[in-house]
Formats: structure tokens, sequence, C-alpha cells
């Protein structure tokens, strides 16, 4: 007889069982906020018009540090609107890379990355198509800082949305937790020593925020170290920081870990 899978529960039922497990009493609360507008702001310093985005999403962009003649990688970034932040911080003589895999995506990016730029500012950015997950192996210590945004869960957008709620399954959020991992591994190899990975989700689930971090610990020990981060909301986790619409004033959720490379892989 074939051997019959097992599959994790799906739907909102059990979307709502499983983050009440995982925050208790506070979950009644946090899923109020998620379900109110985020709290979003206008950033226009430098740019041909404003971008609305998350504002911890701009203090998160804005807390990768950047260094003269950098190489800077975006690893996945549309739509975009924290490579505007990168390419607004960009120093003298640093380039900047914004790739996407997905061609609709990438032609968003282009889209956005052309309407807000300066064009002096444009000229310095190139958009590439490369998987992420195959960077570091490709083209090892090629970068000295990365954004790593990853797709995630993204539960605030689930919660909205009837039909992404019936979809919902843990199974889904494991899967994005291991490609999470193949890219935050392929990040550490594309980085010289010395170089930083800032790593982002917009993620509630531990699953795909500090167990990424703490898996990348047990494989990658020998050669990365955890940086504190500043950022003026959010709590510390066991490795990064994450900003809970609950107690951010609507801002997040948005799990952020920074990451610098000590020694050869
Ligand atoms: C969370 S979104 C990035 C949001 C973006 N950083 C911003 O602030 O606007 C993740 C992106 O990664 C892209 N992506 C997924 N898998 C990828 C891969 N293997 N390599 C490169 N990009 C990938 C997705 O298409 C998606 O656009």
């Amino acid at each position: 007889m074939a051997k019959q899978r097992r599959r994790s529960p799906a739907g909102g039922d059990a979307f709502e069982s499983h983050y009440q497990v995982l925050f208790g009493s506070r979950w009644a609360g946090l899923r109020t906020s998620l379900m109110q507008s985020p709290h979003r702001v206008a950033f226009s310093e430098g740019l041909l018009r404003p971008y609305y985005l998350d504002e911890a999403s701009l203090f998160a962009a804005a807390s990768l540090p950047l260094a003269e003649g950098d190489r800077v990688v975006d690893f996945c970034a549309a739509p975009g609107g924290k490579s505007l932040v990168l390419a607004r911080r960009l120093p003298p003589a640093a380039t900047l890379i914004c790739n996407e895999r997905s061609a609709s995506r990438r032609a968003r990016l282009h889209r956005v990355l052309d309407r807000y730029l300066t064009s002096d500012l444009r000229l310095r950015i190139r958009v590439t198509a490369h998987d992420a997950t195959r960077w570091g192996m490709l083209r090892p210590k090629s970068c000295d800082r990365i954004l790593l945004d990853v797709p995630c869960s993204s539960e605030r957008h689930v919660i909205g949305d009837p039909t992404h709620l019936e979809r919902w399954s843990q199974s889904r959020s494991r899967h994005l937790a291991i490609q999470a991992f193949a890219m935050l591994a392929s990040a550490i190899d594309a980085l010289a020593d010395g170089g930083t990975v800032l790593y982002v989700t917009c993620a509630l689930a531990p699953a795909e925020n500090d167990e990424v971090i703490d898996k990348a610990f047990r494989k990658r020990a020998d050669c990365i170290t955890r940086l504190a981060l500043q950022l003026p909301w959010g709590e510390p986790t066991r490795y990064g920081v994450h900003v809970l619409p609950d107690n951010a004033a609507g801002r997040g959720p948005l799990y952020v870990c920074l990451l610098r490379k000590t020694a050869q892989v």
C-alpha cells in the first residue's frame, strides 16, 4: 500500500492555533495590531519623490554599516524600498547591485529605481537576476555588505487576506525557513572576510528568524559573529531584534540580525 504523506494542518484555524501557542496571552493584542494599517512613513531625502515604507524597514536598511569603496549587494531587492535607502547612503566609490530572481518583480524594481532615484545615483546601481542561494558558490568573497531580506511568511499580509489565510500551513513556514537558511549560507560564503550581512524578515515565526541564525551558527560557527544593532523600537531576541506592531506603535513585524564574517570558510 502506498505510504500516506503526513500534512501539517492548514487554513485559518491552524494559523490561529499555531500563533496562539507561540505568543500565548499576547496573541489577541498582537493579532489586533496586525489587522490595523501599517505605520508607513515617507522616505524622501535625496529622492525624486517620496517613497512610502514601514518605518522599521527604513531603520533596518539604514543599519547596515557601509564604507567607502564597499561592494554592496541587496540579495532580494524587489520591490525596492530598502534598495532606495541603501542607494541614498552609498559612500564614495561604493557600488550597489540590486538582485531579484523573479522577472515580474525585477521589472517592478527597475521601475522603482528609475522613478525615485536621481540619474547620477541610478547610474551607480546595477540590477541582476541571480538565484541568491547560489551566489556564494558562484562568486565567493565577492561582496563587502549584503542586505538579505528573505521571502517569509509575512503574517501581516496573510491575516488580512482570506485566500492567503486559507492556504496558510506550518509546512510552508518550514519550507521558507529552509530557503532562508540556504540564502544566508550563500550570503556568508559571498562575503569577503570582515564583511557584514544584515538578515531581515517580516515574519512573526521564530523558525524563520532566530532559528535560521541559530542554524548558521551551528553550520558556520568558525566564521561568523553577531554584531549589536541599535533600532529605536523592538525587542531583543537571542540573536537579533524583533519589532512587533503591538509594541512599536504599528511598525513591523520586522526581524533583523547583523552578522560579521570573521574568517575564511
Ligand atoms: C521580502 S521580498 C524583498 C523586499 C525588498 N527587500 C524591499 O524592501 O522592497 C523578497 C524578494 O526575494 C525574491 N526572491 C525569492 N527567491 C529568490 C532567490 N532565490 N534569489 C533572489 N531573489 C529571490 C522574491 O521574488 C522577493 O521579491
